[in-house]
This record gives C-alpha cells, sequence and structure tokens, in this order.
C-alpha cells in the first residue's frame, strides 16, 4: 500500500527550484517536518503550500510539475451549495476517501505521514488533530 511506502520513507514531496524564477519549477522530497499539530496555519504552510498555493488557489511552486492540478481550496463551498464539505476535506487530507486517493497523482495521503512524525502515546488521536485543525484552516480560506 501506497501509506505503507510513504511510511517507511517519512517523506514529503515538496518543491524543488523555485527560487529563481527562471528555474523550472520540480518535485523533490524532503522529510517531513514535526510541525505543530495545533496550527493549522503553520501546518498548512509547511505540509500544503508547496501545491496548493499560501492562498489555496492551487498556484504553489510546486503545482506545475504536478500531473493533476491541486484545484482551487478557496471554493470548496462554493462547490458545494455554499456548505463546507468538512467530512470530505478530512477524508482527503488523510487519503481516507472514496475513492481511493491516486497518490500517483500527486495528493499525498497524510494519515501515514502524520503517523510517522507521531510522538504521541495515542498516534491516531494525533493524526486526527493534524486533520481536524487543516480542516480548520482551509475552511477559513473559504471564499
Ligand atoms: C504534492 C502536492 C500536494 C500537496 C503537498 C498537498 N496536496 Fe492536496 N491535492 C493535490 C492534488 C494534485 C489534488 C487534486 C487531485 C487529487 O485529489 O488527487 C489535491 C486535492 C486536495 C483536496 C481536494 C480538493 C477538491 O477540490 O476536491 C483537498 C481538500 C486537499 N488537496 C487538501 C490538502 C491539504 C490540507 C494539504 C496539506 C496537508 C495538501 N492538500 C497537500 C496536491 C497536493
Amino acid at each position: 500500500m501506497t501509506v505503507r511506502k510513504i511510511l517507511v520513507g517519512s517523506l514529503l514531496l515538496l518543491a524543488g527550484g523555485f527560487l529563481g524564477s527562471a528555474q523550472q519549477a520540480g518535485i523533490r522530497e524532503v522529510p517531513i517536518k514535526n510541525v505543530d499539530p495545533t496550527s493549522g496555519l503553520k501546518m498548512y504552510r509547511n505540509y500544503c503550500a508547496a501545491c496548493h498555493g499560501t492562498d489555496g488557489k492551487g498556484t504553489g511552486p510546486a503545482a506545475k510539475a504536478l500531473k493533476t492540478s491541486p484545484g482551487d481550496l478557496t471554493t470548496l463551498a462554493q462547490r458545494n451549495h455554499g456548505k463546507f464539505p468538512a467530512k470530505y476535506v478530512h477524508q482527503a487530507i488523510l487519503g481516507d476517501a472514496e475513492p481511493a486517493p491516486h497518490a500517483n497523482q500527486g495528493m499525498p495521503a497524510w494519515s501515514g505521514l502524520f503517523l510517522s512524525i507521531s510522538g504521541s502515546p495515542v498516534p491516531q488521536a494525533e493524526v486526527e488533530q493534524r486533520a481536524f485543525n487543516l480542516t480548520t484552516y482551509v475552511k477559513s480560506l473559504q471564499q
């Protein structure tokens, strides 16, 4: 399974080569950082912004190198009859969504990655806490 593969390496795909504008965007793997699970903002900036952009509009530095566009996270509520789809976002983050996430299309399944950095005696609870706080942050980005 993809999750196990990611767990072993504990790696995260991130953008490389975005320092100079002339350089082409590329994807490189970096070890995942243990960012404060209570801060949706800090986690978003560290884990998500490379692809989704700091504004959530899907134009992060790594986005161009992806096969699939990350989409626009600021219109999730708009696209769902004005109601923010919290459960969908939560599942999209953890990679529990049905149908199974397409890891090769660019969106990492975060449950395994978060599990791999957990120092909590109840790792699954910390994974849920991260997904919850990230979901709340994505909600705050809605137009
Ligand atoms: C390596 C690039 C990458 C990173 C990093 C990434 N995503 Fe994604 N994300 C994608 C891509 C590509 C898609 C669309 C295709 C798919 O669903 O697989 C997507 C889809 C999504 C969706 C569904 C959007 C929709 O319109 O239905 C949500 C929600 C989401 N990501 C949230 C996050 C959050 C929160 C993080 C950080 C924890 C994150 N993503 C990190 C690439 C990424």
